[in-house]
């Protein structure tokens, strides 16, 4: 493999569990409210090419937080919608002085063409179906709020598992701390090769099975405009597999309610679920600053 500029962050599946331990410990020594000038004079530029809130702002505000200097460029309103290719965009990105590039694309693997070109630390804020590093971090961060440890809980993930980089990088993480992993969705949203990502991985098309006996309940979105010719009747869909508080109490009594967002209520999941007191949806959102300021610092080799 290529060499790629250190600090770079481009998926969990190639990150050992010491490393994961060790953002982790760093994130749980970022206090958000007691700001550390650890990054003064440092510029982060993010480079979205998709939509994105919680990833964009968390990123923007944990750059802030250590006194970095911040640049959004939006597909949108630059020179990519003239045609300029991702490289030419990110020599440009490089040349006018940054120090880190925290990119999400819709192509799978866009961040590691980057990251192989440039000389600076390139973060994946997501690529396509591929993965979503940081999302898995601050998942696993939050669940280790709730829980002692990742080792032997059951964690059960719900919804369009394939065309989810969420699902991709908390299987990669989760697995390589010895959670027992249930993925559950109709075969169109999970294919049964899904079982290749990590071993042990147990596929359910029964949402009422999926859930009992859970630690923790992930919901995902279904990713509508990844669909792309699949008939998915959204009735259906519903009825078999939306996260409903029926659904809910066959999982154990302590079970936690995830959710990356954007949820969509009265689809996947039910509003009582999104807002019962099991749910950590917004608390998973608040973890993303202090995750992603550890992400930061080690990018820049201030941690
Ligand atoms: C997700 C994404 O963009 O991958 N959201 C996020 O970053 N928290 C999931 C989604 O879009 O459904």
């Amino acid at each position: 493999m290529t060499k790629t500029a250190r600090g770079s962050l481009l998926d969990i599946e190639h990150l050992d569990a010491k490393e994961i331990t060790g953002l982790l410990q760093l994130a749980r020594r970022m206090n958000p409210l007691k700001p550390r000038p650890l990054l003064r004079g440092k510029r982060v530029l993010l480079l979205f090419y998709e939509a994105s809130t919680r990833t964009r702002s968390s990123f923007e505000i944990a750059a802030k937080e250590m006194d970095a200097m911040t640049t959004l460029v939006l597909s949108s309103g630059s020179s990519i919608e003239k045609g300029e290719s991702l490289l030419d965009t990110a020599y440009t990105l490089q040349a006018v002085g940054a120090d880190v590039m925290v990119v999400r694309h819709p192509a799978a693997g866009a961040p590691l063409l980057m990251a192989r070109h440039l000389k600076i630390p390139v973060i994946n804020a997501g690529d396509g179906m591929h993965e979503h590093p940081s999302q898995a971090l601050l998942d696993a961060y939050t669940i280790l709020r709730h829980k002692k440890k990742l080792q032997g809980l059951q964690v059960t993930i719900i919804g369009d598992i394939y065309h989810s980089r969420v699902a991709r990088s908390a299987i990669h993480l989760l697995s390589k701390f010895g959670a027992r992993i249930t993925l559950c969705g109709p075969p169109e949203l999970l294919p049964e090769l899904a079982t290749c990502l990590a071993p042990n991985l147990h596929i359910s098309r029964t949402a009422e099975e999926a859930v009992r006996g859970a630690d923790v309940v992930m919901v995902l979105r279904v990713q509508k405009e990844r669909l792309a010719g699949l008939k998915i009747r959204l009735q259906d869909y519903i009825a078999r597999y939306q996260m409903t508080l029926a659904r809910m109490k066959l999982a154990k009594r302590d079970a936690m309610v995830m959710h990356p967002g954007p949820i969509i209520r009265g689809l996947e999941i039910t509003w009582e679920v999104a807002d019962c007191p099991q749910s950590v949806i917004v608390e998973e959102v608040a973890n993303g600053v202090p995750v992603r300021m550890a992400i930061l610092a080690r990018a820049l080799g201030k941690a």
